[in-house]
C-alpha cells in the first residue's frame, strides 16, 4: 500500500525564531496516529533548531537540497552524511526552482537522487512541466523523461522505493492549481510508467495546495498526499491540509 505523506517545503523563508515557533505549533497538534506522515523541510540553517523542537516525535524532517558529491572541497554544499547527522530522513531532489533557477539538469538530479538513496535518505523526486510544455501537449512526455533520467542511473526498483512529487511548474506559488482531473491524469501516467513495481510508490501532488482545494486532490486514486509550499508556512492551514489526507 502507498504510504500517505504530507510535506511542507518552507523554501528560503524565516528566521530561527519563526522556524522554531512554526515547528512547535505543528508538533503540539500532530500525533503519531494521524493517517499521514508529516515531513517538514526547513532551510538547512534551521534544521538543527527545528529538530530540537520536534525531537523523535510524529513529525519527520527533511532537507530541500543535497550535494551530488559525498565529501570534499565543494564550498557551500551540504552532503548526505551531514543531513543524516542532523536527523534528516528525506530530501527533495529536482524541485523546479532548482532546475530552473539553479540550472540543475536531469543528470544532476539523478546523481543527487542516487547519493541520497545510497546513504539511507528517502529522496522525494520532483517533476513537472512548464505552462508552455502543457500548452504544447507535452506534459506526460516531459514528466516521464524527468523520471526516466533517474531510472537510467539507479534502476526502476530504486525509483519505486522513493517518493515522486508531481508539481506543474505553472501551479507553484501562483495560486493556480491543477484541477483534480489534470493532476490525476499525470499521476496515473506516472503510475503506469513505473509499472507493477510502482503500485505502492507514494505519489504526491504539489502546486498551490491549500486547505480549500486539498480534499478533492487527495481524493484522486493515484494521489497519496501533498507537497505544500506557501501554505505550509502557516501552522493552522498546513495542519488542516494534512488532516484531509486519508491513509
Ligand atoms: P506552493 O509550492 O505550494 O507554494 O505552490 C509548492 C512547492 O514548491 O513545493
Amino acid at each position: 500500500m502507498c504510504k500517505a505523506l504530507v510535506a511542507g517545503n518552507w523554501k528560503m523563508h524565516g528566521t530561527t525564531g519563526s522556524a522554531v515557533s512554526l515547528a512547535s505549533q505543528l508538533n503540539q497538534d500532530w500525533a503519531q496516529n494521524n493517517a499521514a506522515e508529516m515531513i517538514i523541510f526547513p532551510p538547512f540553517v534551521h534544521i538543527s533548531a527545528v529538530r530540537s523542537v520536534i525531537g523523535e516525535g510524529a513529525i519527520s524532517i527533511g532537507a530541500q537540497n543535497i550535494s551530488q558529491y559525498s565529501d570534499g572541497a565543494y564550498t557551500g554544499e551540504v552532503s548526505a552524511e551531514m543531513l543524516l547527522d542532523q536527523g534528516c530522513k528525506y530530501v527533495l531532489v529536482g524541485h523546479s526552482e532548482r532546475r530552473a533557477v539553479m540550472g540543475e539538469s536531469d543528470q544532476m538530479v539523478a546523481e543527487k537522487f542516487k547519493v541520497a538513496q545510497d546513504s539511507g535518505l528517502t529522496p522525494i523526486l520532483c517533476v513537472g512541466e512548464s505552462l508552455k510544455q502543457r500548452q504544447q501537449g507535452e506534459t506526460v512526455a516531459v514528466v516521464s523523461a524527468q523520471i526516466d533520467a533517474v531510472i537510467e542511473l539507479v534502476g526502476l526498483s530504486n525509483v519505486c522505493r522513493a517518493v515522486i512529487a508531481y508539481e506543474p511548474v505553472w501551479a507553484i506559488g501562483t495560486g493556480e492549481t491543477a484541477s483534480p482531473q489534470q493532476a490525476q491524469q499525470v499521476h496515473h501516467a506516472i503510475r503506469a510508467q513505473l509499472g507493477e513495481a510502482g503500485r505502492s510508490t507514494t505519489l504526491l501532488y504539489g502546486g498551490s495546495v491549500k486547505a480549500s482545494n486539498a480534499a478533492e486532490l487527495f481524493a484522486q486514486p493515484d494521489i497519496n498526499g501533498g507537497l505544500v509550499g506557501g501554505a505550509s508556512l502557516e501552522a493552522d492551514e498546513f495542519l488542516n491540509i494534512a488532516k484531509l489526507i486519508e491513509a
